[in-house]
Protein backbone atom coordinates (compact mmCIF):
# COMPACT_ATOMS: atom_id res chain seq x y z
CA UNK A 1 0.00 0.00 0.00
CA UNK A 2 1.41 3.26 -0.90
CA UNK A 3 0.76 6.14 1.55
CA UNK A 4 -0.14 9.41 0.90
CA UNK A 5 3.02 12.02 0.34
CA UNK A 6 3.40 15.09 3.51
CA UNK A 7 2.08 18.00 1.69
CA UNK A 8 5.14 19.43 3.43
CA UNK A 9 7.91 17.40 1.35
CA UNK A 10 9.06 18.02 -2.45
CA UNK A 11 6.68 16.81 -4.86
CA UNK A 12 8.01 14.63 -7.41
CA UNK A 13 7.07 17.56 -9.86
CA UNK A 14 9.45 19.82 -8.11
CA UNK A 15 12.07 16.76 -7.46
CA UNK A 16 14.61 17.27 -10.78
CA UNK A 17 14.76 20.90 -10.63
CA UNK A 18 15.74 20.94 -7.36
CA UNK A 19 18.38 18.01 -6.97
CA UNK A 20 20.16 20.25 -10.20
CA UNK A 21 19.12 23.73 -8.17
CA UNK A 22 21.28 21.94 -5.07
CA UNK A 23 24.30 20.65 -7.18
CA UNK A 24 24.26 24.10 -8.39
CA UNK A 25 24.02 25.70 -4.79
CA UNK A 26 27.45 23.44 -3.53
CA UNK A 27 29.08 24.98 -6.60
CA UNK A 28 29.03 28.26 -4.62
CA UNK A 29 28.66 27.49 -1.24
CA UNK A 30 31.37 26.16 0.49
CA UNK A 31 29.41 25.22 3.50
CA UNK A 32 26.84 22.91 1.14
CA UNK A 33 27.45 19.22 1.76
CA UNK A 34 26.90 18.32 -2.02
CA UNK A 35 30.42 20.20 -2.19
CA UNK A 36 33.06 17.06 -1.60
CA UNK A 37 30.77 14.30 -3.49
CA UNK A 38 32.88 11.16 -3.52
CA UNK A 39 34.01 9.88 -7.31
CA UNK A 40 34.75 6.27 -8.38
CA UNK A 41 35.99 5.60 -11.06
CA UNK A 42 37.71 1.73 -12.11
CA UNK A 43 41.47 1.08 -12.46
CA UNK A 44 43.53 -1.07 -15.28
CA UNK A 45 42.86 -4.06 -12.71
CA UNK A 46 38.83 -3.30 -13.16
CA UNK A 47 38.78 -2.46 -9.39
CA UNK A 48 37.18 0.47 -8.00
CA UNK A 49 38.76 3.40 -6.55
CA UNK A 50 37.02 5.94 -5.05
CA UNK A 51 37.78 9.19 -3.72
CA UNK A 52 36.58 13.35 -2.56
CA UNK A 53 36.51 15.77 -5.42
CA UNK A 54 35.34 19.57 -5.56
CA UNK A 55 32.46 19.76 -7.65
CA UNK A 56 33.43 23.01 -9.21
CA UNK A 57 30.15 22.90 -12.08
CA UNK A 58 26.70 21.86 -12.66
CA UNK A 59 24.89 22.41 -15.67
CA UNK A 60 21.52 21.49 -15.54
CA UNK A 61 20.64 22.20 -19.07
CA UNK A 62 23.80 20.32 -20.26
CA UNK A 63 23.30 17.62 -17.44
CA UNK A 64 27.32 18.03 -16.61
CA UNK A 65 28.95 17.75 -14.07
CA UNK A 66 32.70 19.00 -13.45
CA UNK A 67 35.63 18.63 -11.05
CA UNK A 68 39.24 19.72 -11.40
CA UNK A 69 42.13 17.59 -10.73
CA UNK A 70 45.83 16.91 -11.63
CA UNK A 71 46.62 15.63 -15.35
CA UNK A 72 48.84 12.95 -13.73
CA UNK A 73 46.85 11.63 -11.30
CA UNK A 74 45.90 7.55 -11.51
CA UNK A 75 42.22 8.79 -11.46
CA UNK A 76 43.02 10.73 -14.65
CA UNK A 77 44.61 7.88 -16.54
CA UNK A 78 41.98 5.27 -15.19
CA UNK A 79 38.76 7.80 -16.58
CA UNK A 80 40.52 8.28 -19.69
CA UNK A 81 40.80 4.78 -20.45
CA UNK A 82 37.43 4.04 -18.93
CA UNK A 83 35.11 7.08 -18.88
CA UNK A 84 32.45 5.44 -16.65
CA UNK A 85 32.17 6.52 -13.47
CA UNK A 86 29.67 7.42 -10.23
CA UNK A 87 29.61 9.90 -7.69
CA UNK A 88 27.67 9.71 -4.46
CA UNK A 89 26.51 12.84 -2.68
CA UNK A 90 24.72 13.35 0.76
CA UNK A 91 23.52 15.76 2.64
CA UNK A 92 22.35 15.68 6.26
CA UNK A 93 20.30 18.64 5.74
CA UNK A 94 18.63 17.56 2.94
CA UNK A 95 18.37 13.90 4.15
CA UNK A 96 19.09 13.38 0.66
CA UNK A 97 21.68 10.96 -1.39
CA UNK A 98 22.51 10.94 -5.23
CA UNK A 99 24.15 8.46 -6.68
CA UNK A 100 24.64 9.31 -10.51
CA UNK A 101 26.59 7.24 -12.73
CA UNK A 102 28.17 9.65 -15.78
CA UNK A 103 30.65 9.33 -18.83
CA UNK A 104 33.55 11.10 -18.01
CA UNK A 105 35.42 13.24 -20.49
CA UNK A 106 38.83 14.47 -19.38
CA UNK A 107 40.90 17.75 -20.95
CA UNK A 108 44.36 18.15 -20.18
CA UNK A 109 45.23 21.38 -22.26
CA UNK A 110 42.96 23.67 -24.53
CA UNK A 111 41.11 26.77 -24.37
CA UNK A 112 39.00 25.79 -21.22
CA UNK A 113 41.62 24.20 -19.29
CA UNK A 114 43.50 27.11 -19.55
CA UNK A 115 40.55 29.37 -18.45
CA UNK A 116 40.33 26.97 -15.79
CA UNK A 117 43.61 27.88 -14.80
CA UNK A 118 43.27 31.47 -14.66
CA UNK A 119 40.90 31.34 -12.40
CA UNK A 120 42.32 28.61 -9.93
CA UNK A 121 45.74 30.64 -10.33
CA UNK A 122 45.19 33.77 -8.25
CA UNK A 123 43.72 31.12 -5.11
CA UNK A 124 45.70 29.25 -2.55
CA UNK A 125 44.58 25.79 -4.29
CA UNK A 126 46.54 26.85 -7.16
CA UNK A 127 49.65 24.67 -5.25
CA UNK A 128 48.14 21.61 -5.47
CA UNK A 129 48.68 22.06 -9.39
CA UNK A 130 51.95 23.28 -9.14
CA UNK A 131 53.56 19.98 -7.63
CA UNK A 132 56.72 18.90 -9.21
CA UNK A 133 55.91 15.28 -8.67
CA UNK A 134 52.79 13.66 -9.78
CA UNK A 135 49.71 13.09 -6.80
CA UNK A 136 50.90 9.18 -5.66
CA UNK A 137 54.24 9.11 -6.29
CA UNK A 138 56.60 8.53 -3.48
CA UNK A 139 57.44 11.34 -1.14
CA UNK A 140 60.93 12.55 -1.93
CA UNK A 141 62.41 14.96 0.00
CA UNK A 142 65.00 15.90 -2.47
CA UNK A 143 63.31 16.89 -5.05
CA UNK A 144 59.80 18.32 -2.83
CA UNK A 145 61.21 21.75 -3.17
CA UNK A 146 59.21 24.57 -4.22
CA UNK A 147 56.02 24.41 -6.95
CA UNK A 148 56.92 24.45 -10.57
CA UNK A 149 55.90 26.64 -12.86
CA UNK A 150 53.71 24.40 -14.93
CA UNK A 151 50.06 23.70 -13.95
CA UNK A 152 48.84 20.12 -14.18
CA UNK A 153 45.19 21.06 -13.97
CA UNK A 154 42.73 18.76 -15.91
CA UNK A 155 39.26 19.25 -16.45
CA UNK A 156 37.24 15.84 -15.92
CA UNK A 157 33.79 16.53 -17.12
CA UNK A 158 30.80 14.28 -16.23
CA UNK A 159 27.93 13.71 -18.54
CA UNK A 160 25.25 12.56 -15.92
CA UNK A 161 23.49 9.17 -17.27
CA UNK A 162 21.66 8.01 -14.12
CA UNK A 163 20.65 9.61 -11.11
CA UNK A 164 19.77 7.65 -8.22
CA UNK A 165 17.69 9.29 -5.28
CA UNK A 166 17.11 8.55 -1.64
CA UNK A 167 15.85 10.61 0.87
CA UNK A 168 15.59 9.26 4.20
CA UNK A 169 12.43 10.96 6.04
CA UNK A 170 10.91 10.22 9.47
CA UNK A 171 7.54 9.80 7.45
CA UNK A 172 8.59 7.49 5.13
CA UNK A 173 11.84 7.15 3.06
CA UNK A 174 11.67 7.72 -0.63
CA UNK A 175 13.71 7.06 -3.56
CA UNK A 176 13.38 7.17 -7.78
CA UNK A 177 15.48 7.30 -10.11
CA UNK A 178 16.13 9.55 -13.37
CA UNK A 179 17.77 7.77 -16.63
CA UNK A 180 16.81 10.27 -19.31
CA UNK A 181 13.89 8.13 -20.30
CA UNK A 182 10.80 9.44 -21.69
CA UNK A 183 7.73 10.18 -19.02
CA UNK A 184 5.49 7.92 -18.00
CA UNK A 185 2.12 8.24 -16.61
CA UNK A 186 2.47 11.97 -15.38
CA UNK A 187 5.71 11.91 -13.51
CA UNK A 188 8.69 13.80 -14.44
CA UNK A 189 10.37 12.63 -17.55
CA UNK A 190 12.32 9.94 -17.84
CA UNK A 191 11.40 9.32 -13.52
CA UNK A 192 10.23 6.21 -11.85
CA UNK A 193 10.18 5.97 -8.24
CA UNK A 194 11.19 2.85 -6.60
CA UNK A 195 11.13 0.95 -3.15
CA UNK A 196 13.68 2.76 -0.59
C1 LIG B 1 37.73 17.48 0.96
C2 LIG B 1 38.59 16.95 -0.16
C3 LIG B 1 38.49 17.52 -1.40
C4 LIG B 1 39.27 17.05 -2.46
N1 LIG B 1 39.12 17.60 -3.70
C5 LIG B 1 39.83 17.11 -4.75
C6 LIG B 1 39.59 17.60 -6.07
O1 LIG B 1 38.77 18.49 -6.32
N2 LIG B 1 40.33 17.05 -7.06
C7 LIG B 1 41.24 16.06 -6.85
O2 LIG B 1 41.85 15.60 -7.81
N3 LIG B 1 41.47 15.57 -5.62
C8 LIG B 1 40.78 16.06 -4.56
N4 LIG B 1 40.99 15.56 -3.29
C9 LIG B 1 42.00 14.50 -3.11
C10 LIG B 1 41.44 13.17 -3.61
O3 LIG B 1 40.47 12.70 -2.68
C11 LIG B 1 42.53 12.10 -3.81
O4 LIG B 1 43.20 11.86 -2.60
C12 LIG B 1 43.55 12.51 -4.88
O5 LIG B 1 42.94 13.22 -5.94
C13 LIG B 1 44.25 11.28 -5.45
O6 LIG B 1 43.29 10.45 -6.06
P1 LIG B 1 43.69 9.31 -7.12
O7 LIG B 1 44.97 8.70 -6.60
O8 LIG B 1 42.55 8.35 -7.09
O9 LIG B 1 43.87 9.95 -8.45
C14 LIG B 1 40.21 16.00 -2.24
C15 LIG B 1 40.28 15.43 -0.97
C16 LIG B 1 39.49 15.89 0.05
C17 LIG B 1 39.61 15.24 1.40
Amino acid sequence: MTRPLPTDRITPAELPGRIWQELQRATVDRHHEWRTPVLASVDADGLPQARTVVLRRADAEARTLTCFTDARSPKCADLQARPRAALVFWSQRLGWQLRITADARVATDGPAVQAAWERVRPSAAATDYLMPRAPGAPLDTTTTGPAGERHHLAIVQLEVRAIDWLELHRDGHRRGRWDGGPAQGGEPAGWVWLTP
